[in-house]
């Protein structure tokens, strides 16, 4: 609890009045404002972790109402529904009629002495935000040119873990507004370096006390809010222009509980905090003997976007997807209160913020996670390239071949990513990296496989490929996807995504249409990557708001724009390339498709149904009902038809660089 005995210093307060980015020091300190409660097992049937038992309650609210240095404060880190509010309805609904969040600079927007309380009452958690890549600058507000630094950035640009190890950076730079980004080389010193569409302070967060008090605090000042994770997010999602960001990275609490037991589930769990990686919870699950469902590429958290937004897996199509595995989550509502969703207990959220994206309902600090048996897998990966031998024919041939044998192999319960490239005209690479057959020998897998053997030795194709058998998951999965490079931290290409349905397999003049639009893809991207990929879904339909698309995939084809000019211009003309040229005959082709939005073009669309079909309309009135006055924006989220943010288009496609405010 907040110590009673305060003495804050007001010589400071005369001493900071001014608006600085930095935060004032105090002569004196306050305990922060939390109650450890007990951790006892809540309604998700496990305890809580000893960061999620530190919380603000109602008795600490009151402690900072009665404290006489901190109750002028105390209206901004009450709770919604707080009986007691010192801060007059009328003030509240004046604030909240503003038509857009309060920026730095506005008359409203909180002074830094009002930020060093709230960092008091935080215990120290809040950090000014600077752009990761302003020591490559010699002219900016941060005035930390380093040339050395620099070079280390500009060498480990496409090195994820600069970004998610930053307190606000984004690993896709365009999307902030590219105002500050790592420059290719190290010759970028006389250009400038500005805030731009990057947030302003960040929680770092380490209880859920915090999470609590920047809720209340962001939601009764009307300031933008964003929670960010690894910075992964393709669209700027974890980044705002002006906000207030919750860092939830430092939550890496795991906990496995072998015999398990609810309503919904019986069978052995992980308790995993929000900010733990795809290769924590693999490397956890190997060394319990288990398997766990996390991404392709190992640093994507695990219940920040990915299974909110769905989260498709190497492992997908014996356990269901991301979502499916969540049987209950800890999580801080745009109210302030902490609560449990399970399908028992806020069901509705559980249906909801399981498929209806991050940053959108609530802030999540833990989920309960199913894992399921060792799984044996036989890993194959090739290179094809055409040559004289594989003409251009014969290389289509053989990939049509395969692409025509997806609801075979997705009926054997396996999994395969490759990339399709155009190296110049008339030479093209596909590089399987892997075939991943789950439960299968290697002679199990070369059965499965013969037929496009055969095909290959037809068409006098030598493939070459790599086959290795793991009698369980993770060294399959290190050996293959582990290795990938996933190419961040530029703005020299941008991605979009289509998700194919079985019907598209339904008769040879579909397929046909179906691969035309595969090949246009090819012909017109940096590299187009594919999946073959079905989840099993038998018991899980209905259970979350997954997109129904994402039910009955056969593929998914993740289309990889190229921009050769990294201009206002080429960013514009790019996106409408990759819209109307690449994406259009995919989704002509495919009207019971869909587009998987964790990894869809900024522009996509009709998002709402192209996201989420089916289950749109349930979802906006969940999120009408939790967070009636958009504390959770993010761009193309569930119920934020009403908000833009205002860019002054800075980088011709929408970025985060403005306000965010209603239109
Ligand atoms: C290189 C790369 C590889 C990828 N591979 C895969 C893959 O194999 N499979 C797949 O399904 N997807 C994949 N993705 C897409 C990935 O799922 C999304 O980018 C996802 O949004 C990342 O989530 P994050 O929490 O790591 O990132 P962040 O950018 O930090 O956050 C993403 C979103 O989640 C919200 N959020 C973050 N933390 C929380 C929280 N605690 N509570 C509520 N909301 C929160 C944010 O507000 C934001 O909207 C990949 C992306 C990249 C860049
Ligand atoms: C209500 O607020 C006052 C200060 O204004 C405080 O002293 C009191 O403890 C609060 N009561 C409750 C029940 O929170
Ligand atoms: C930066 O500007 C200085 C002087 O204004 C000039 O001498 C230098 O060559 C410039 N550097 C680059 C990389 O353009
Ligand atoms: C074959 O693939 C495995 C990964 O499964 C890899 O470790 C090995 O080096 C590869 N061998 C060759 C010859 O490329
Ligand atoms: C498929 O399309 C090609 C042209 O792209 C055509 O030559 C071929 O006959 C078609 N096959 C079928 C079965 O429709």
């Amino acid at each position: 609890m907040l110590a009673k005995s305060l003495a804050l210093s007001l010589a400071c307060a005369a001493l900071t009045t001014a608006q600085s980015s930095d935060l004032p020091s105090f002569t004196a300190s306050v305990a922060p404002a939390a109650e450890t409660v007990a951790p006892d097992a809540t309604s998700a049937n496990v305890a809580l972790f000893e960061v999620e038992a530190v919380q603000l309650t109602d008795a600490v609210v009151a402690d900072i109402q009665s404290n006489p240095d901190l109750a002028e404060y105390a209206s901004l880190f009450e709770f919604e529904d707080s009986s007691n509010s010192t801060l007059s309805a009328r003030t509240r609904r004046a604030r909240r009629s503003l038509r857009c969040k309060t920026m730095p600079g506005d008359a409203l927007y909180p002074s830094s002495l009002v930020w060093g309380i709230f960092d008091l009452l935080l215990g120290g958690a809040l950090e000014k935000i600077v752009p990761i890549g302003s020591p490559c600058y010699k002219k900016s507000e941060y005035n930390n040119y380093n040339a050395a630094k620099c070079a280390s950035l500009v060498a480990n640009v496409g090195v994820e873990e600069i970004y998610y190890d930053d307190n606000g950076a984004l690993m896709n730079p365009l999307y902030y507004g590219m105002t500050c980004p790592i420059p290719a080389s190290g010759n970028y010193a006389n250009g400038t370096c500005t805030q731009g569409g990057y947030s302003e302070y960040a929680v770092k967060v380490e209880n859920v006390a915090q999470i609590q008090l920047a809720v209340n605090f962001a939601r009764t000042l009307n300031l933008r809010l964003v929670v960010r994770n690894t910075g992964h997010d393709y669209n700027g999602r974890s980044v705002g222009k002006g906000a207030l960001s919750i860092w939830t990275h430092g939550l890496k609490d795991i906990q496995y509980v072998k015999n398990y037991k609810s309503d919904a589930y019986s069978g052995p769990v992980f308790k995993v905090g929000a900010g733990v990686q795809g290769f924590e919870l693999y490397q956890a699950a190997d060394k319990y003997g288990v398997s766990a469902i996390a991404g392709i590429c190992p640093t994507v958290g695990v219940f920040g976007g990915y299974s909110t937004g769905g989260g498709h897996s190497p492992l997908m199509q014996l356990f269901g997807v991301g979502a499916d595995q969540v049987v209950a989550l800890e999580v801080v509502l745009a109210d302030g209160r902490f609560v449990t969703v399970t399908p028992s207990v806020n069901s509705d959220l559980y249906w909801a913020m399981l498929g209806g994206g991050g940053g959108t309902f609530g802030i999540i600090t833990s989920a309960v996670v199913k894992v399921h048996r060792k799984v044996p897998v036989t890993v194959s990966t090739w290179t094809l390239l055409t040559s004289d031998t594989v003409t251009e024919d014969k290389f289509w041939e053989a990939v049509e071949f395969f692409w025509d044998s997806f609801p075979t192999y997705n009926s054997a319960k396996t999994y395969s990513y490759f990339t399709l490239m155009k190296l110049a005209p008339g030479t093209y690479m596909w590089s399987m990296s892997p075939f991943f057959a789950t439960d299968m020998t290697v002679a199990q897998y070369e059965t499965l496989i013969k037929p496009f053997y055969q095909k290959c030795a037809q068409l006098g194709i030598t493939l070459n490929a790599n086959t290795t058998y793991y009698d369980r998951f993770y060294p399959a999965y290190e050996s293959t996807f582990g290795t990938l490079d996933f190419h961040v931290g530029g703005a020299g290409s941008t991605p979009g995504n289509r998700m194919l349905p079985t019907d598209n397999w339904a008769n040879a003049q579909i397929r046909n249409q179906t691969f035309a639009a595969l090949k246009n893809s090819v012909e017109y991207t940096l590299l187009t990557n594919v999946y073959h990929q079905h989840p099993a879904d038998d018991q899980n339909k209905g259970i979350n708001s997954v997109n129904p698309a994402f039910r009955n995939e056969e593929s998914m084809v993740v289309t990889v724009n190229l921009i050769t000019d990294e201009t206002r211009a080429g960013w514009k003309a790019g996106n409408q390339q990759l819209q109307t040229q690449i994406l259009g005959p995919l989704r002509d082709v495919s009207p019971n498709g869909g587009t998987y939005g964790n990894e869809a073009d900024i522009s996509e669309p009709n998002w709402q149904n192209a996201f989420w079909g089916k289950n749109y309309p349930r979802l906006q009135t969940i999120k009408a009902k939790y967070d009636p006055n958009m504390l959770f924006y993010v761009h193309h989220g569930v119920g934020t038809e009403g908000w833009a943010i205002l860019d002054n288009d800075i980088v011709g496609v929408q970025s985060t660089d403005g306000p965010l405010c209603r239109v």
